[in-house]
């Protein structure tokens, strides 16, 4: 008898890295599919959605405009019981650390289902930065029985929890997504970006959301853009922003009345991978794009004080240079104007694995649920 698999997302970036695995499973005839998606996001998630061509078996449809993380917490648990109990599966997939991801892990073990947690074991041991997401993935993993971990070092950070049993090396699935989209002669979806000249200008892309950088942090990190592009005639910001009316509201009353910078609306992924490629370097708080960047080769700057991802800052391709808009603006002109730190952070390294993650996440849950201990570990 196939093995049911419920894969539970919400936002744009878990769809990103769960739609590779889903696609695996569905493909796999150990495994019978089913996809739930909460909605956190809606317009984001439903635009990764139509680029896999996933249609979810489930959707809570739960986003409201400002929602609080008790709003989501709350709506998650109550939608995901009548799920499960539709549903019944042999095991739930939740992504990273966002609060769908905890809300439904808690659902799941609320009902005794075993939890396989996709990119465990990330970890900045600061509960408030990224707030929630720290400590969203430190209470994912304790209600997960099986880790896949994306690195070395994220195994290490879940053994200092005394976390060992079921814990996978998988690389992350983001290599996967990745390699499958980015293409020599990619066109654009997205006519803006078509329509934009590359050819002598140096283009940085940003993107900027997280909730503790909310307020007086991304105000700095807009006005440092702003002053760099004052600065340097041969500059252009291309920042597809956030849905959320928090980050928009700063975005357009700072940036929004200079030609070379172009805020638009958010793009496919298939349009955001293959524009790493046309960029000179990245200005971001997002997670995603830590992990994106050093395999292609394009220095990131992090808009943040700390990061989990310290793989690629060892990689030598990122750099953490804080909220403060000096040291933003220093640390990006250095960028422009030093040929050699600029070659030092432009080797495309790839430290989050191979493009086979999926794969590997597959055989992990297949070998768990022929092994005649597992119940013990549920
Ligand atoms: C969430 C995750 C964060 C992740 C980010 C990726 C939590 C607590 N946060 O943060 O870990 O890095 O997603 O982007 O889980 N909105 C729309 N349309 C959309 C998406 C969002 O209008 O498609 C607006 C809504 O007003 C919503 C607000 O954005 O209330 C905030 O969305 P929310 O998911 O609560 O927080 P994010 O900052 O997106
Ligand atoms: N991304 C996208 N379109 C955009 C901005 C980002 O497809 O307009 C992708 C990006 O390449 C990465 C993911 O979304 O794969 C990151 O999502 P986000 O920044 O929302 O969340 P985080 O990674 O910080 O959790």
């Amino acid at each position: 008898m196939s093995i049911k698999v419920m894969s539970v997302f919400g936002t744009r970036p878990e769809a990103i890295k769960m739609l590779p695995l889903v696609h695996a499973i569905t493909k796999d005839p150990r495994f019978q599919n089913l996809v739930c998606v909460t909605a956190q996001h809606r317009e984001m998630l439903d635009q990764v959605l139509d680029t896999f061509q996933v249609k979810p078996h489930y959707d809570l449809d739960l986003m409201t405009p400002r929602q609080t993380l008790t709003d989501i917490t709350g709506n998650v648990l109550r939608g995901m019981e009548g799920v499960f109990a539709e549903a019944k599966p042999d095991i739930v997939l939740v992504h990273g650390d966002t609060t769908t991801s905890f809300a439904a892990a808690l659902a799941a073990f609320y009902q005794q289902i075993p939890v396989g947690h996709v990119e465990a074991g990330l970890r900045t041991y600061d509960r408030y930065s990224p707030f929630p997401e720290e400590m969203n993935r430190n209470l994912t993993s304790k209600l997960a029985t099986l880790h896949f971990a994306p690195t070395q070092l994220n195994v290490e950070n879940l053994a200092r929890e005394s976390i060992t049993d079921h814990v996978y090396i998988t690389g992350n699935t983001v290599i996967d997504a990745l390699l499958s989209i980015v293409r020599p002669d990619y066109v654009f979806h997205e006519s803006a970006l078509d329509h934009l000249s590359y050819e002598g200008m140096r283009t940085v892309l940003m993107t900027a959301h997280r909730r503790e950088n909310l307020g007086q942090p991304m105000r700095n990190i807009f006005e440092a853009v702003l002053k760099l592009v004052q600065r340097h005639p041969d500059v252009q910001v291309i920042y597809p922003m956030h849905k959320n009316p928090a980050v928009r509201q700063p975005a357009f009353e700072i940036l929004g009345h200079h030609p070379r910078i172009h805020l638009i609306e958010p793009i496919g992924v298939s349009d955001m991978h293959n524009l790493f490629t046309k960029c000179y370097f990245i200005m971001t708080d997002s997670g995603g794009l830590q992990e994106e960047a050093p395999a292609l080769g394009k220095p990131v700057l992090v808009l943040r004080t700390e990061t989990e991802r310290p793989e690629a800052v060892a990689a030598g391709t990122a750099k953490v240079v804080g909220i403060e808009r000096e040291d933003i603006l220093r640390e990006a002109e250095r960028l422009l104007e030093d040929p050699i730190e600029y070659k030092r952070m432009s080797q495309a390294q790839n430290p989050y694995g191979d493009g086979h993650a999926s794969r590997r996440i597959c055989d992990a849950i297949a070998d768990f649920f022929n092994s005649p201990s597992r119940r013990e570990h549920c």
